[in-house]
């Protein structure tokens, strides 16, 4: 079993004003690799609050895989990239990489995401962007790969 965490990054749905569908996507698709989710938060688009939340996952609550969602674009206040990048240890280009080479096959938009993956701990932290149909199209483009990097990490 795969332990992980979603984090969600939105103002509005921290607010309760927006369902977060995003979140039910990625809860859906990694049970192809056997992953369950051990916690789940909708946070404000804060750099301090989404990197708590990020250091708290990997530290205290032993997860594995922490999937973010949204905030990886460029209005003022996406900045889940920099939360991240204040959480990780060692980063993982070839995660992203993949990500926007495959999705700009889809859509020329893939290039506006500037979400990045990295590893703190025993934790594979991993950028997705916002929309449920960008979250899907990346999820199947990534996840068959993930089981082996986080056996290797344990
Ligand atoms: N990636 C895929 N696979 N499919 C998409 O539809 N949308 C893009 C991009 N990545 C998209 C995608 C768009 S329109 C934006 S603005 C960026 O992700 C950033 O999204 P975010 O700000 O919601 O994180």
């Amino acid at each position: 079993m795969i332990r992980v965490g979603i984090i969600t990054a939105s103002d509005k749905g921290s607010r309760g004003e927006r369902e977060d569908r995003s979140g039910q996507v990625i809860a859906e698709k990694i049970a192809t690799i056997k992953g369950q989710v051990v916690r789940y938060e909708i946070v404000a688009d804060e750099r301090d609050l989404l990197a708590e939340t990020m250091r708290q996952m990997a530290d205290e609550d032993s997860i594995d895989l922490i999937f973010t969602t949204g905030g990886t674009g460029f209005a003022p206040r996406d900045v889940t990239p920099e939360a991240t990048m204040d959480v990780v240890e060692r980063l993982v280009p070839g995660i992203a990489e993949v990500m926007r080479a495959e999705s700009l096959k889809i859509t020329p938009r893939a290039m506006l995401t500037r979400g990045i993956a990295g590893i703190r701990g025993t934790a594979l932290i991993v950028n997705l962007p916002g929309s449920p149909k960008a979250v899907a199209e990346c999820l199947d483009i990534i996840l068959s790969a993930l089981p082996h990097g986080l056996a290797i990490l344990q």
